[in-house]
């Protein structure tokens, strides 16, 4: 991380509840990954794993605000970080930012993963879907559950946080082989668990589904559906999902993003 000198700054609101929150450290990892780190211990303090933020850049006013996962949380300096992949203009926009440069938060916003439940967990990551399970497994670890990590991606250039991850019981693989097993993450899967939290592309959510369907592991998946407010306004975010009525439309911002997977409706 750089520029770790983290000043103790006001946290204010605008009127859609948006906190102004400086950089106040920055690290370019390879292929388009970055991560941004802010200064709020009330962020830090209040976010859970499976949690969200809404991010506006105050200098491109024209954007939609983005949703993120926050990734790992530092409670002795009261910062968070937001771990990002470059796919577009917003992501774009924020990986030129620099430590000093502000961006607009609002947040925590959705429902988090539901780790307090009992029995042995086994947590599941493809790619930059490992945000949400790094302020995951110290909680995990702290509290000395049975749990495990399966994080995989392409190449091992893109599995990042490896040192940090050192700490904690994780197996990894690797598309081509270049770190950890060669396969895809949900070549991994194990049938010895009670609890499944995956995050990941659309495509492992629904094969890790598959998987477990006829088992009886809780599997809760966080949907990455596309947003607009973050805040149930706008309904862009609304995806078919099982319902106590049958398959309704339900918006993911509010109701998820984290849902139990044998209610999530995947497209033919
Ligand atoms: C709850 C939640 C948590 C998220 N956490 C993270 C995170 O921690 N790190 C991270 O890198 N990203 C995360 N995302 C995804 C992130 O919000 C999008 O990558 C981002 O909004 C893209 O904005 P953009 O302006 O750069 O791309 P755009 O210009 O909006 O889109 C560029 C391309 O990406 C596709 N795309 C954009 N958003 C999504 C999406 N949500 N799902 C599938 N395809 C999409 C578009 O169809 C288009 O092809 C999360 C999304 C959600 C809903
Ligand atoms: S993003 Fe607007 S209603 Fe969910």
């Amino acid at each position: 991380m750089t520029g770790n000198n983290f000043s103790s700054k006001m946290e204010t609101m605008d009127k859609k509840g948006y906190t102004p929150l400086e950089i106040v450290g920055k690290r370019e990892w390879r292929e388009d990954f970055f991560s941004l780190f802010f200064h709020s211990p009330l962020l830090t303090s209040s976010l859970r794993s499976g949690h969200f933020l809404m991010v506006r850049d105050p200098d491109a006013p024209t954007l939609l605000s983005r949703p993120f996962s926050m990734g790992r949380l530092f409670h002795d300096e009261g910062v968070f970080e937001l771990f990002f992949q470059v796919v577009g203009k917003g992501t774009e926009s924020m990986a030129r930012k620099r430590v000093g440069d502000t961006l607009s938060v609002l947040g925590p916003l959705g429902n988090p993963f539901p780790l307090e439940k009992p029995g042995r967990i086994l947590l599941i990551a493809g790619g930059r879907g490992i945000s949400p399970f790094l302020s995951a497994l110290p909680v995990l670890a702290e509290s000395k559950r049975d749990y495990s990590l399966l994080y995989g991606a392409k190449t091992a250039r893109t599995l990042l946080f490896r040192p940090f991850l050192a700490d904690f019981p994780v197996s990894y693989r690797t598309d081509d082989g270049s770190f950890g097993q060669r396969g895809l993450v949900v070549d991994g899967l194990s049938q010895e668990v009670d609890l499944v939290f995956a995050c990941g592309p659309e495509k492992m959510l629904e094969r890790v589904a598959l998987f477990y369907k006829d088992l009886p592991t809780e599997v809760y998946l966080s949907l990455e559906e596309r947003m607009g407010c973050g805040t149930g306004i706008c309904y862009g975010c609304a995806r078919k999902v099982r319902t106590d009525r049958g398959v309704e439309m339900v918006r993911v911002c509010e109701e998820g993003p984290v849902f139990e997977a044998s209610r999530v409706v995947w497209d033919e």
